[in-house]
């Protein structure tokens, strides 16, 4: 039988409601899709550590019984080979975004000829919404309830409240 299982690689820090669009097209159109938390991130200090971003990304998609979570270090095409995967997902938001997904789809396809990365969009009203952003408002006071799944509202009260926080 042929079955397709794709990667959905990122940061997650932390998942998002754009992330959570993006998942559910993606489970719609493969077999399997394997959500994967990047360890060796360039994108200096992440706000939840790994395992954190692994419990609210575990939480998030017990909906779904093609979906599942798991971490990965060094080059993503290695990784998708050992997974036998044979398709990389990516999110297209905005044009800013196409540049840098462009190059990467094309190095990886350099790396990896077999491998091919799928782009999907999100629902309009998720296309603002970054993890970087939903840090920045909610350290701010800014109201993110609508923008991620509870688990990850709940966490980020929790890391706020810690004692001499500014
Ligand atoms: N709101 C969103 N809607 C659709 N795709 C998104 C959204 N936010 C992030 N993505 C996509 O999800 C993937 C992972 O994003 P991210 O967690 O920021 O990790 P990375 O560090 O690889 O960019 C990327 O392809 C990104 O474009
Ligand atoms: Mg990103």
């Amino acid at each position: 039988m042929h079955t397709v299982k794709a990667i959905y690689p990122g940061t997650f820090d932390p998942l998002t409601n754009g992330h959570l669009d993006l998942i559910a097209r993606g489970a719609k159109i493969v077999d399997e899709l394997v959500v994967a938390i990047l360890r060796n991130s360039e994108k200096g200090t992440p706000l939840f550590t790994v395992p954190e971003r692994e419990e609210m990304i575990r939480e998030a998609i017990q909906g779904f019984d093609n979906v599942s979570v798991t971490t990965f270090n060094g080059l993503l095409v290695d990784f998708a080979r050992q997974q036998g995967a044979k398709a990389v997902l990516r999110g297209i938001r905005a044009i800013s975004d196409y540049e840098y997904e462009f190059q990467m789809a094309m190095m990886n396809r350099k790396l990896d000829p077999e491998l091919e990365t799928l782009f999907m969009m999100p629902a309009e009203k998720y296309t603002y919404v970054s993890s970087r952003l939903i840090k920045g408002v909610f350290r701010l006071g800014g109201d993110v309830t609508a923008l991620v799944p509870p688990l990850v509202v709940e966490r980020l009260k929790a890391k706020t409240v810690t004692p001499n926080n500014e």
